[in-house]
This record gives structure tokens, sequence and C-alpha cells, in this order.
């Protein structure tokens, strides 16, 4: 789509940090900009996977559409978030190491969490070192590299997608469009249910167009937006926020104050939506991660359930 490549513009350019041997240009420039999309995206795609696996009885395969070095399937799958793996990322004693060695001590890392999440996942992305590394080290159980805007999927391809029960990304539409989508939804042995969390600065117009074609309907959460990241400087800012303003978006108090915003749109089929609508099926929790002091924390469910006492 010729306006996301207008609308990109605006904002700053992260190419070279997507297709390094290992994460650590990428959680240490985006992590540096406060980058949370993916932790705050994660409460709801827990919610929304939940939701699937009531709805179908079985547990889904997660497809991370730009799914660079596999964060989304880690602060899902293990008791991580993207806060925590820049620290380790940011550790000066990380620098030194070659990247085969991170690859191993990531393996053993990764391997020595506990599963919280049900889901397996599988990922697209445009850069093979980003995919490659993320099955390498484990957090994807196979990935897809490829590049729809420009091509069709290859057998292999198709074979790989096809049984992925939900479409996700996150800071990823703006790069993708309705192409790549209806690339990965003709892969697909069922219709999928597609979350995307999009900055306000890229219309979803024509993916949801493509996917009604499809059978799905979308529907935009109301009332919620979920901050991707600060802007980088001064430039970036004043691009995005004359950028949103000449589409007609009012940033008073979300992009006005400094931070990309993104929102949330979910397309299932119709009788899934009639089932249950958006609203009903996540809650958004403001100031989860404000609280500094000690809490109580309940565990699993039923007569399993324990108590536990987190210190801050
Ligand atoms: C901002 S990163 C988001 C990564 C991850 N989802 C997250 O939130 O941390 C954007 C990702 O989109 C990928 N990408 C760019 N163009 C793409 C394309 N045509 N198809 C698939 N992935 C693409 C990039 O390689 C990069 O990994």
């Amino acid at each position: 789509m010729q306006q996301y490549a207008t609308l990109n513009a605006s904002k700053a350019n992260f190419d070279n940090i997507y297709d390094q041997p290992d994460p650590r240009g990428y959680f240490s420039v985006l992590g540096a900009l406060d980058y949370m999309i993916p932790d705050v995206a994660e409460p709801i795609i827990r919610q929304i996977l939940r939701a699937r696996e009531k709805r179908t009885g079985v547990a889904p395969t997660v497809l991370d559409v730009g799914c660079s070095y596999g964060i989304n399937a880690a602060v899902h799958r293990l008791p991580l978030s993207f806060r925590r793996l820049r620290l380790r990322y940011a550790n000066p004693d990380m620098a030194a190491v070659e990247p085969e060695e991170l690859a191993r001590l990531d393996r053993n890392y990764y391997g020595s969490w506990p599963h919280t999440g049900s889901a397996r996942f599988i990922g697209l992305d445009i850069s093979a070192p980003a995919v490659r590394y993320a099955v390498s080290v484990g957090l994807l159980d196979a990935g897809v590299i490829a590049n729809f805007e420009r091509g069709a999927p290859r057998p292999e391809d198709r074979r790989t997608l096809s049984g992925a029960d939900v479409v996700l990304s996150t800071g990823c539409v703006g790069y993708v469009t309705e192409r790549t989508f209806a690339a990965v939804l003709d892969s697909l042995e069922r219709p999928p249910w597609v979350v995307s969390f999009v900055l306000r600065m890229f219309p979803y117009d024509a993916i949801a167009a493509t996917l009604a074609e499809r059978g799905l309907v979308t529907e935009k959460l109301a009332g919620a937006t979920f901050v991707q990241r600060r802007f980088r400087d001064l430039t970036e800012f004043g691009n995005c926020l004359a950028t949103l303003e000449k589409l007609g978006i009012d940033t008073t108090g979300l992009e006005a104050e400094g931070r990309f915003q993104a929102e949330l749109f979910v397309s299932r089929p119709r009788e899934d939506v009639a089932a249950a609508p958006l609203g009903k099926l996540v809650t958004v929790v403001s100031g989860r991660n404000r609280t500094v002091g000690t809490r109580y924390v309940r565990v699993g469910r039923g007569t399993e359930a324990q108590v536990l006492r987190v210190p801050s």
C-alpha cells in the first residue's frame, strides 16, 4: 500500500537492528526508547488466547507476523517481559559474548523457565537472522522467512503456516499491508482470529476489508490505546504529530504527550463475534505495573490454587 510507505517516512528507521544475528541491538536501541508494546499487549493477548481455547477446546497455535527475535512468544510462554529481557541483553558482560555463544546461553536461559502460556508459537519475518535465532533458542516452534509484500508464499511456507489459529502482530502493521494478511489467510486450514496492535497513524481499513473478503468481522477495542514507545527525537515527534493531524486524528493527551499509541483490532468469524463481542472478551487494566510494594498473588485454579506473597 503506497499510503503506508508515505506514512512510514515520518517514523525513525530501525532496519539495521532487525537483522542482526542476535537481539542485543534490538533490545538496546528500542529499549532505550521504552519500547513496550509486547509487554502492554501481553495481558490482552493472554485473554484472547484463553477465549479462543475456550471456544474451540484446543490450545491455539499463534502465528506472530513480524515476530523478530520471538519476543511475543517469550513474554506469553514464559514469565518474562521485554523490560526484563532488555536488562539481560544490556548487561555489559553480554556485550563481549560471540553471537553463537549467546545463542547457546539463551537456549539454556529460555529453557530454564516454567511455561506460563498454553499456546505454541510460529513466526513470520523478513529477517532471516531474527527468525533463525528465535527458532534456535526455542522460542518459536517454526519460522517462515519471507516477504509476502513482494511475493506469494512458497509451498513449504504454506505448510508451516497452515496450522495457525491466531494471527498476531505487534509493531508490524505499517511494514506489512493487506497483501501479507491475504497471503497468510489463504495459507490457513481453519478460519483464524487476527489480533493486531496497530499504531494510530496506519489506517486498518484495507486490512479489515481483505479479512472481510475471507469471512472475518473486524472490531476495534473502543476506549483504549496501548503505548508502543517514546518518540526518538524532536523530528520524529513533529513529523508523526503532523501526519496524525493530517489524518484527522486528535493527538491531545496521547501522542502529544510524547508516546506512540497503538490500537487493538481483532477479526473473527461472524458467529464468534456474535457469541462474545470484543468488549466482553478483554479487560484492560490500567496501572498494573505501577505498584511497588509487596502484593498477594493467587496462582492456579480451584483446589490447586495457592496464595503467594510477592516481594517488591
Ligand atoms: C518493530 S519490529 C516488531 C517486532 C516484534 N513484533 C515486537 O513487537 O517486538 C518490526 C518487525 O517487522 C519485520 N518486518 C518488516 N517488514 C516485514 C515484512 N514485509 N514481512 C514480515 N516482517 C516484516 C521486521 O523485520 C521487524 O522484525
